[in-house]
């Protein structure tokens, strides 16, 4: 069973995707941690961030991984958990540019097919539905307005100790959506079976509610 949840930065994709994964028992992949890792491995060994071969080494020579532990998940580089690190404003202000790599996606896309082969899973990211994994049976778009997605960020990155006033924020939100709905391999689109849902004026759970709807009447 695959489960693709697709959209902008700060959609709510990640908590959505969690919850949901939760509720069915399968495996949640957050594909945005996959490239925001590869960013901190291009960073921590001063590789350019244009860098594809480079960055594709270090992904090879130092594979990414996940693990759960007390109901979080953790992003792990060669044992090394990275998890809060890749939240940092120097990763999200680089990440589309490395996710724009041929040879990074092609590593990447690989992993996430194979583990969505292995489990049954909730996989969040831009290009699940459209080229990840094509024929999942259940396929979400996740939209919502920038100011509501700057203002959820602002809330997440106090909690992270993370100071970045709300205009920065909304700057590096619409950046980012806009590189990454503008790069030439997978960018981020509606795949035409993809059902849409606006978060915008939605609490969680009912965002959780309207999508296990979904799941309930495509399966
Ligand atoms: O989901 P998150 O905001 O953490 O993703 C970080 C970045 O990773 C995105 O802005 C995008 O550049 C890249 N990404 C991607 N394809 C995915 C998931 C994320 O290109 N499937």
């Amino acid at each position: 069973m695959q489960i693709a949840i697709d959209g902008p930065a700060s959609a709510g994709k990640s908590t959505i995707a969690k919850i949901i994964a939760a509720k069915l028992n399968y495996v949640y992949t957050d594909t945005g941690a996959m490239y925001r890792a590869a960013t901190w491995l291009a960073r921590q060994n001063k590789i350019d961030y244009s860098d594809a071969d480079g960055i594709a080494k270090l992904i090879k020579q130092f594979p990414i991984s996940f693990r759960v532990e007390s109901d979080k998940q953790h992003v792990l580089v060669a044992g090394h958990d990275i998890s809060e690190d890749i939240r940092q404003p120097q990763i999200s202000k680089n990440v589309s540019q490395v996710a724009a790599l041929a040879s990074v996606r092609d590593l990447l896309v690989q992993q996430q097919r194979q583990i969505a082969q292995e489990n049954d899973v909730v996989m969040d990211g831009r290009d699940i539905g459209t080229t990840v994994l094509p024929d999942a049976q259940v396929k979400i778009f996740l939209v919502a307005s920038v100011q509501e997605r700057a203002h959820r960020r602002y809330l997440e990155n106090k909690t992270r100790g993370i100071e970045t006033s709300l205009s920065t924020i909304e700057d590096e939100i619409a950046a980012r959506d806009y590189k990454d709905s503008h790069r030439q391999i997978s960018p981020l689109k509606k795949a035409s079976d993809a059902i849409e849902v606006d978060t915008t004026k939605l609490e969680i759970n009912q965002v959780v509610e309207e999508i296990l709807k979904i799941i309930h009447n495509k399966t």
